[in-house]
């Protein structure tokens, strides 16, 4: 990889002109068809890429995915053995500092981490303004971009330790925040948090704390491991629509707090993070096996989707669903088995041997099963894309840190192909006689 790797030669039909295009690290810069024109006054050639299917619009060091075979390594280390052997918190150190800490540095980080969980009691004042019914998403976001107006320091980016300041407190409180928004949509106080505790023994803590829910000390431990290990799963994977977000808003040197918090909006749409949600509204629907059949009738009649299927980037198993299914089995040990897992292994048996899915790649993605899991564990669907959010955070931040360190940083600004009408002229408002043009006729 490198410099001069090759080149792309490139005849223009139009004019017979050949250029030459350098190749580097197995792309072409797409400034350089701009050279590429039908007569000199011309603008030059744009690439036309709508959902950005390929383009690179960064170079990053945080995630590799290779989705034709299902692979997924964080800074290297496959995701399967992280699940495995590391925690949550070692696995946010490993992406925001580079590599994986010692015992000490590990210490060191959740002692931080726990020391700036707590939120300004202002913060809570300003979640108990939602009305009970809130969709948590859209609490979630405000209370995030509102941190932004607690830490005004957090607008000078260019100080490394400033930053480093801002990413500590934002993935402290994030789960602290996460659990608040439950506990206001279920009517419920704001405790604080617990430093005898590590980070997802105490999201549970704060979850039910004083609640009918709250679990005792050996079904938290195994509750704890369960979270942590799905927010390992969920805490980075490159260029998606949430971080690439993260990163457009970040170019105009926006604060850590609105930018995260833009990425978190992006999160909450069905087609990314609201998957999970979408998922058990499906299965709801579905309600029982007899009814898959219309079901899939009306997914392949393209009347609908089969939520949790399919991924942009894994045409093969998403590695993550697999290490979910697995998690599921430990938490209905102390929670007792949601039935709606058979219905979900139903569709998946059915839609892996169906030439519709088959033929388009579709396979199961990390939501396909994570929601059931979370229902298992007491959480209302509104709840699943929070928690999404906060395994996301890690790399959400790992991301921001390297695009403010990144020397080929600007602001992003694509451009368009356009398509509407030529110069006009301008009739009088008396004179109009009210005809819609083109696409509004
Ligand atoms: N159910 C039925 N058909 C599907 C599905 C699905 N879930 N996903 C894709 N297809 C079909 C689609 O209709 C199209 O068929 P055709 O070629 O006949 O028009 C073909 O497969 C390609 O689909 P696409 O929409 O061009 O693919 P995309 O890469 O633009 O979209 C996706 C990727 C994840 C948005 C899409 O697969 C989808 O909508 N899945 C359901 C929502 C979901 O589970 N999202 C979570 C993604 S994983 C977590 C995350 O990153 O947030």
């Amino acid at each position: 990889m490198g410099l001069d790797e090759g080149k792309l030669k490139i005849i223009d039909s139009r004019t017979g002109q050949e250029y030459t295009l350098p190749i580097r690290d197995s792309s072409v810069r797409a400034i350089d068809l701009r050279q590429i024109r039908e007569d000199p006054g011309e603008f030059g050639m744009l690439s036309y890429d709508p959902g950005y299917t390929n383009t690179a619009s960064c170079k990053s060091r945080i995630a590799f995915i290779d989705g034709e075979k299902g692979i997924l390594r964080y800074r290297g280390y496959p995701i399967e053995r992280l699940a495995e052997q590391s925690s949550y918190t070692e696995v946010a150190y490993l992406l925001l500092h580079g590599d994986l800490p010692t015992q000490h540095e590990l210490e060191t980080w959740d002692q931080e981490v726990l020391e700036n969980s707590s939120v300004h009691e202002n913060v809570k004042k300003f979640m108990d303004g939602f009305l009970y019914d809130a969709h948590p998403m859209g609490v979630l976001v405000s209370t995030i971009a509102a941190l932004s107006t607690f830490y005004p320091d957090a607008k000078q980016i260019d100080s490394r330790s400033n930053r480093y300041r801002q990413q500590v407190r934002l993935f402290s409180k994030i789960p602290t925040i996460a659990a608040y928004v439950y506990r206001k949509s279920q009517g419920l106080s704001f405790p604080d948090p617990d430093w005898d505790l590590n980070y997802s023994e105490n999201l549970i803590h704060i979850l039910w704390s004083g609640t009918r829910r709250q679990p005792g000390r050996k079904e938290s431990k195994v509750l704890a491991k369960a979270l942590d290990t799905l927010l390992v799963l969920h805490a980075e994977h490159e260029q998606n629509c949430s971080t690439s977000t993260l990163r457009q808003v970040a170019s105009s040197n926006a604060d850590p707090y609105v930018s995260v918090a833009s990425a978190i909006s992006a999160l909450s749409g069905p087609l990314h993070g609201g998957a999970n949600e979408a998922v058990l509204t499906m299965l709801d629907e579905i309600a029982s096996s007899r009814r898959i059949p219309d079901f899939m009738r009306r997914v392949k009649a393209g009347e609908q989707r089969l939520m949790g299927f399919g991924h942009r980037v894994y045409k093969n198993y998403d590695p993550r669903a697999r290490i979910v299914r697995e998690i599921a089995s430990n938490v209905f040990e102390v929670t007792g088995r949601n039935s709606k897992i058979d219905l979900a292994m139903e569709l998946e048996r059915i839609a892996l041997d169906d030439d519709y899915f088959v033929k388009r790649r579709l396979y199961p993605n990390v939501d396909f099963y994570s929601g059931i899991i979370y229902e298992a564990m007491g959480f209302p669907p509104e709840m699943f894309t929070v928690l999404f959010a906060i395994g996301r955070s890690a790399g959400w931040l790992a991301h921001w840190e390297e695009f403010m360190r990144d020397p080929e940083k600007r602001i992003a600004r694509p451009r368009q192909l356009y398509l509407g009408p030529d110069e006009t002229e301008l009739v009088p408002l008396d004179e109009r006689l009210g005809r819609a043009r083109g696409e509004f006729a």
